[in-house]
């Protein structure tokens, strides 16, 4: 169940520093979560906010820093571990058992996320179709699955582990406007459930009204953090997407694709999907 302390701080990291390199996607940063809550963080392309998620879920150490849950001191824990204490995330490129049903990825995630019985698992999982419009699909096979179904598919199964926190990175990539929409519902249903929501999306308009509190990762640190409009406004925030502002999902698809230009970085345009054609 997600803790009921809402308002207090579950996560927070302190001090984190991490590179790849010359690259520096994590310089000193720190950040509070409070239970329950929907956060959004923007950025530009290769800015490190996939890298700062697997420093949180376990998928990645920092070079220094910490990560807490709940208080509790969680860097030298492995992502199963970290899973097991309340830490769910999603990939942007979905990663699901191809040659398993929709069901049985499920599944497995609530039996070995959660640890939930066979009887309670079956329950979980099928609740857990269900909120994600997965229902329909559970018998096929994952594998066979086209975009939206398989961004439904990855929130499901990490829904399905039960997190206290959740991580979504760029689940609605690639999406067109109403299958995002579709999306930002199921996420407001499941932070009305009292799980707090990280969420990185490329798609800053559907981000914005969808969050309470807005943070842009760039050069390694936070440099906005607020109310999204506040955020969004913030010329700091603006100076990063090029001065093309963050109005449109084209408009920001291109100030990325600019800010890919200028060498940050190109190897994601193709799979985050939010790029024209
Ligand atoms: N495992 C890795 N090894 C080396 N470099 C990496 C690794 N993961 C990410 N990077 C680099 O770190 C930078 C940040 O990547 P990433 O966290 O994916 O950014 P974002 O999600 O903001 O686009 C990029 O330059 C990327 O190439
Ligand atoms: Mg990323």
């Amino acid at each position: 169940m997600p803790s009921s302390s809402s308002g207090a701080t579950l996560l927070e990291l302190d001090g984190i520093t991490k590179s790849f390199g010359r690259v520096v996607v994590a310089d000193d940063l720190s950040l509070g979560v409070s239970a329950g809550d929907l956060v959004g963080i923007v950025g530009p392309n290769g800015a490190g906010k996939t890298s700062v998620f697997s420093i949180i879920s376990g998928d990645l150490s920092p070079d220094s820093g910490q990560v807490r849950l709940g208080g509790e001191v969680v860097t030298g824990l492995d992502a199963a571990a970290r899973c097991r204490r309340g830490i769910g995330r999603t990939y942007q490129v979905p990663r699901p058992f191809g040659a398993m049903t929709v069901f049985e990825n499920v599944l497995v995630a609530a039996q070995q996320g959660a640890r939930m019985h066979r009887r309670a698992s079956y329950a979980w999982a099928s609740a857990v179709l269900d909120l994600t419009g997965l229902a329909t699909e559970a018998n096929g096979l994952a594998g066979n699955l086209g975009l939206l179904q398989r961004k439904r598919l990855e929130l499901a199964r990490a829904l399905a582990t039960r997190p206290q926190l959740l991580l979504l990175d760029e689940v609605a990539g690639g999406l067109t406007d109403p299958e995002v929409a579709q999306l930002a519902e199921i996420v407001a249903i499941v932070s009305a459930d009292g799980i707090a929501i990280i969420w990185i999306e490329h798609v800053v308009r559907a981000l914005a009204s969808s969050v309470r509190r807005l943070l842009c990762l760039a050069g390694g640190k936070f440099i906005a953090d607020g109310p999204p409009a506040a955020v969004l406004a913030d010329p700091a925030v603006r100076e990063v997407f090029l001065g093309t502002g963050v109005r449109s999902q084209a408009g920001d698809a291109a100030a990325a694709a600019g800010l890919a230009v200028e060498g940050l970085r190109v190897d994601d345009a193709a799979d985050n999907g939010t790029w024209p054609a």
